[in-house]
């Protein structure tokens, strides 16, 4: 990571104060990539005006530094419940203890991202707020907490941000404006604001007859996007309401699917264009029953939102969507303009890409489990998946974007061992990875664990594994099928069992990649991580974290959990 903190002639001559604001280092922490987006582009900012930026991630961030740092930027994302993203926790656990300085001369602002789904929300950032305030540095802006659709907020920070820096600056001529940014080449006009039409070429249900899962491959065409994309990134995509949903919202309100609403960016659309393509129905937060509460004489709802019955809240709100609310609190009759102008825009999902571009140039390919449950009551469907399998054909275009995740990056020594754990659809980018490896000649051993419930149905790719075993692209498979036996068989049963190996393999400098399911595959991984280290390499249960989340440092120790 490129530090800009050298010599800064023009400014340095002109006084404390300037230089002081004259110098920014931008933190962030980042699990999908969202914060690392934003942290770019307030440096660019900065730099625009004149202002010195260090820009990096906390993980490479050397925390006895921050004495010296006068203007700290910092931008985290929550993560699960209430935690900080993995590049982050190194960090976040050094400024929590007793080892942080004191920062009397600082001065900060945090940038926050979440989801007001969830309980937690932005509670990493609103940590960081408070643990520097506490100790000493003071605010050169007040926290934002954003949600999903962050774009607004985040924008309306970065402007005050950069209007206290330069205001204090009183902007010199200032011509040592240093780059700590490394912006890729040709950049698209397509992103996340503005998504491309892509025209979907292949959509294919990758489980046998008879499987429990419903998996599509889509292979997607990015021919004319200038869209590009490295293993690891994500795709986005914007998906559609389901049509029943929708119309079942529209009958329980006692709306008209024809008339006309007013959506986000000032255009016009029917109700029922509106609710498939622009309004998020499926999910409910807390203030959105806030504004609910107001609409509706039922003061059951008032009172569900009354403090102490938090966990009542969490429970109501778990696995319910908008039509159960408007049913269960008498919503009906509510103009619809009202109502949906406190709905969230629709988010895209992201899909952690399963192609090598340089295996398959102008196209991009994901693979996505499709989500039908039954809940309170009622059939659910996920709204991206179910749309993918039910509702979309080759020819059909989606909004698409490209999520870099530097967070999940083929090492750059392609000598360097790498060792893939992804079951069920966290396979995917080991698919790009593989074939990336295999596109650019790689050298470097390769060691995958892959499970599904069944070998005959869900052996995902299975083909392709096979012949890059052939080729010797990949070094060496374990397969872990969990419903083919008496007793569960999950992939860190096999990586215990070759726990030797994989120890050996660890020596040996390997990289450690885990995709797939966060709360119970990902934390059961790790586990298995570190009973492997304590085995094989006779280290304590302390020194092995300590080992693990030194790898995660140097990442040598990635994940992309969802
Ligand atoms: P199961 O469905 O039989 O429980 C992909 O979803 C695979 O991951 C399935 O075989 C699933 O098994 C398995 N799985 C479920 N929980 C897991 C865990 N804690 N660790 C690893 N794999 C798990």
């Amino acid at each position: 990571m490129p530090a800009a903190s050298g010599a800064a002639p023009a400014s340095a001559s002109a006084g404390n104060v300037i230089a002081a604001s004259n110098e920014v280092t931008v933190l962030f922490g980042s699990q999908t990539g969202n914060c690392h987006g934003l942290a770019k582009k307030v440096a660019k900012k900065l730099e625009q005006q004149g202002v010195h930026v260090t820009l990096s991630s906390m993980a490479d961030f050397k925390p006895n530094g921050l004495k010296k740092v006068q203007n700290l930027l910092l931008l985290v994302s929550t993560h699960g419940e209430g935690e900080p993203p993995d590049n982050a926790i190194a960090f976040y656990e050094f400024l929590h203890s007793k080892r942080a300085p004191q920062l009397d001369d600082l001065r900060y602002s945090v940038l926050a991202l979440g989801d007001t789904s969830y309980e937690f929300f932005c509670q990493t950032g609103k940590d960081f707020d408070q643990r520097l305030e506490q100790l000493g540095g003071k605010r050169l802006a007040p926290r934002a907490d954003c949600d999903v659709d962050f774009e607004e907020a985040a924008s309306e920070w970065m402007n005050k941000v950069a209007e206290t820096l330069t205001e204090a600056s009183a902007s010199p001529a200032n011509t040592s404006i240093v780059s700590a940014t490394t912006e890729s080449a040709a950049e698209s006009e397509y992103s996340r604001s503005n998504p491309f039409q892509a025209e979907v070429l292949e959509n294919l249900n990758l489980n046998g007859r008879g499987s429990a899962r419903e998996t599509r491959h889509l292979e997607i065409s990015l021919e004319g996007s200038n869209l590009q994309y490295e293993p690891g990134d994500s795709l986005g995509i914007y998906p559609e309401n389901h049509p029943r949903l929708v119309d079942e919202l529209i009958e329980a309100m006692g709306w008209t699917a024809e008339q006309l609403v007013t959506v986000k960016n000032g255009d016009q659309r029917t109700l029922r264009e509106a609710l498939l393509r622009n309004y998020e129905i499926t999910v409910l937060t807390k203030p959105l029953l806030e504004q609910a509460s107001k609409l509706t004489t039922d003061s059951r709802l008032k009172e569900l939102l009354n403090p102490g019955r938090e966990k009542e809240l969490r429970a109501y709100i778990g696995g319910r969507d908008l039509l159960d609310l408007v049913q269960d609190y008498s919503l009906k009759g509510v103009p619809a303009d009202e109502f949906v102008s406190f709905l969230r825009k629709i988010p895209g999902r992201l899909y952690s890409i399963a192609s090598s571009s340089k295996a398959f140039p102008d196209e991009v390919h994901v693979t996505v489990r499709t989500v039908r449950y039954e809940t309170h009551g009622r059939n659910r469907y996920g709204v991206c998946s179910s749309q993918l399998a039910e509702r979309v054909q080759p020819g059909d275009t989606l909004p698409v974007y490209i999520q870099h995740n530097p967070n999940f990056k083929l090492p750059d020594n392609p000598d360097t061992p790498i060792i893939m754990i992804g079951p069920g659809t966290g396979v995917a980018p080991f698919r790009a990875f593989l074939g990336e490896r295999e596109e650019t000649g790689a050298q470097g051993k390769t060691w995958l664990f892959y499970g599904d419930q069944h070998f005959s149905t869900d052996f995902l790719y299975q083909v392709e594994w096979q012949r890059w075993l052939k080729d010797g692209v990949l070094t060496r498979m374990d397969v872990a099928f969990s419903r083919d036996t008496d007793h569960k068989v999950y992939v860190q049963h096999r990586m215990l069992e070759k726990s030797r190996d994989l120890y050996q393999w660890l020596q040996e400098g390997a990289c450690v990649y885990v995709c797939g399911d966060e709360n119970k595959m990902a934390h059961d991984v790790h586990a298995a991580l570190a009973d492997i280290l304590e085995k094989e390499g006779g280290l304590s249960a302390d020194e092995a974290a300590e080992y693990l989340s030194r790898m995660q440092q140097q990442k040598r120790y990635q994940r992309d959990v969802y």
